[in-house]
């Protein structure tokens, strides 16, 4: 009986503790939306510390920095596809540079403290990502500049040709402008025109058509949802079954997180953001 008492009580203090940690922060797992690229990293839901993808390269688009370094990283996919709207956007006369994609939670870390020092709790907490919490560390995000913003992470950056050009037609290749105007509410962040984030073409033009972020992507994924139900296979658009291909790949990169060799791992004050 004793015993049987005792294990009751062990079983409350779990479940409570698992409650806690539910309405608290959220470990991020890549398949909660059933595609490793619907990954939502924000506030509320961080990345483990060891997180890092596997399948990182540094696309052939012109960066602001020479040099092998870091920040030129991006996941695979994502890196292909900014390759392909880098020429698109080039064949209409713009010019994108890239400045910061991959992060490792340590590099996030050391900008999220240097930010903390320089401009205290809430400037620093309404443009800069806690360590685990920025998406650069999913590989999936490139800040972007060109020539006519100072090739700086700045608003203004929206109102120059470029800017305007990624901001309409970024969700062709895949990426969506993750901290819009108007949305700082629901993201957390300022503005950001500069910060893209690969999610796949179809989601991108869901949310670009009816001008939401990815934290209110839920009616996709219902839709998305119920195309399966019904046809007892998937319907989803090309562009995501391809996705789906790349899935395995990035559920192996979960559990062999290596450690890379970059060269260079100065600090740069231009990706601060
Ligand atoms: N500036 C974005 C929110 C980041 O730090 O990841
Ligand atoms: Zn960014």
């Amino acid at each position: 009986m004793k015993k049987r008492i005792f294990l009751v009580i062990n079983i409350i203090i779990i479940y409570i503790i698992s409650s806690i940690t539910v309405m608290g922060e959220n470990n991020v797992d890549f398949y909660s939306r059933d595609n490793p690229y619907y990954v939502l990293v924000n506030k509320q839901n961080a990345l483990g510390k060891e997180y890092k993808p596997k399948d990182l390269m540094i696309p052939n688009v012109r960066f602001l920095e020479k040099g092998v370094l870091e920040k030129k990283f991006m996941q695979r996919t994502a890196a292909s596809h900014l390759e392909t709207m880098f020429n698109s956007a080039a064949k209409d006369n713009i010019h994108l540079v890239a400045l910061s994609g991959y992060r490792s939670y340590q590099r996030q870390n050391t900008i999220y403290n240097s930010n903390l020092k320089k401009y205290g709790q809430a400037y620093t907490d309404s443009v800069s990502a806690k360590p685990g919490h920025s998406e650069h560390q999913t590989g999936l995000a490139m800040d972007i500049s060109a020539k006519s913003a100072g090739y700086s992470l700045t608003q203004r950056f929206g109102l120059t040709k470029e800017g305007k050009w990624l901001a309409d037609n970024a969700h062709h290749y895949g990426y969506i402008i993750r901290y819009q105007k108007g949305k700082e509410h629901i993201t957390g962040y300022t503005y950001e025109p500069w910060h893209i984030r690969y999610v796949g073409k179809e989601l991108a033009s869901y949310l670009y058509i009816n001008k939401l972020t990815l934290e209110e992507a839920e009616p996709y994924f219902i839709q998305a949802e119920l195309i399966q139900k019904n046809t007892n296979k998937s319907t989803m658009p090309d562009e995501v079954n391809n996705q789906k291909e790349d899935t395995e790949e990035m559920s192996s990169s979960m559990q062999q997180i290596t450690s890379s060799i970059f060269l260079d791992e100065r600090a740069k004050s231009v990706d601060s953001q």
